[in-house]
């Protein structure tokens, strides 16, 4: 589904990224965990093309989703942002309604009439797990939810497009454990549909949710294996350093 070849990738000439290959399966959960600075949010920005929005940076290599080159002249960056949804670290509803939130993407993408958009909201809030507590409030605004809520409700947010890929940066890192759990049990459900990618510092988190965890340190991918063997016996010896918490 996704997958990256030789990625070097530069913040003026600063090396954040040093030759990054990797392949993602479709329906799968891969966790990205390392050390703060060591360019796992870089490397997920790379899939959607956020970083084209940050002046100086430049990369080589290849980055290819569904065995298209993203990076194309001729690949619409509309297209993709509609593909690849991410939701970030704090939960960032618009200044709008509940129901307008989850609306917008399928609004200023002319995507439906009235009633599609009515039930594609709907969809999208069961599926993030939040329709039960928002259904009766809809016109409210969404800065009236909780943190929690207003994490689910991005999330909705970004699945109302109908996107194959999910990034998530720490979705959870400011939330509550029940929330977070909400959370971790919602990622699980959604990768039925969705390619997801979640960088995280919880370690307890990537193990639960993903089935394959990269390790990152110092712009390089030190380990990429299966969650499990990454966490029972992994390979290098800095990744065991890092996951029994002796540095990082
Ligand atoms: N806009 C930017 N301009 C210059 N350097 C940047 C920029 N964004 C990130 N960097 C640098 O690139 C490196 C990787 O940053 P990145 O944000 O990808 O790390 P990270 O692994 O996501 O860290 P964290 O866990 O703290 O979120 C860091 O050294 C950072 O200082
Ligand atoms: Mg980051």
């Amino acid at each position: 589904m996704i997958e990256t070849k030789n990625i070097d990738f530069y913040y003026g000439n600063f090396h954040a990224l040093k030759n990054i290959s990797m392949r993602m399966e479709k329906n799968t959960v891969t966790a990205f965990i390392g050390p703060s600075g060591c360019g796992k949010s870089t490397f997920l920005r790379l899939f959607n093309r956020m970083n084209d929005l940050i002046d100086g940076t430049r990369f080589t290599g290849e980055c290819a989703i569904a065995g298209r080159d993203i990076y194309h002249k001729s690949f619409p960056v509309d297209e993709l942002r509609k593909k690849v949804g991410m939701v970030f670290q704090k939960p960032n509803p618009f200044p709008k309604s509940i129901f307008e939130n989850v609306a917008y993407g399928l609004r200023v993408n002319s995507m439906g009439d009235k009633s599609f958009i009515v039930a594609k909201v709907e969809a999208s809030l069961k599926a993030a797990a939040l329709w039960e507590e928002v259904k009766d409030k809809l016109k409210k605004s969404a800065f009236e939810l909780s943190g929690g809520q207003q994490q689910r409700l991005c999330i909705a947010r970004a699945l109302a497009v109908s996107p194959s890929i999910l990034l998530m940066d720490e979705p959870a890192s400011a939330l509550d454990p029940i929330s977070t759990s909400k959370i971790e049990e919602l990622i699980y459900s959604l990768k039925e549909k969705y390619t997801i990618i979640i960088v995280t510092h919880n370690m307890q988190q990537a193990k639960r949710v993903s089935d394959k965890t990269g390790f990152f340190m110092l712009g390089e991918l030190v380990e990429y294996n299966d969650t499990k063997k990454m966490f029972l016996s992994p390979e290098k010896e800095q990744t065991q350093n890092y996951i029994t918490g002796r540095f990082g």
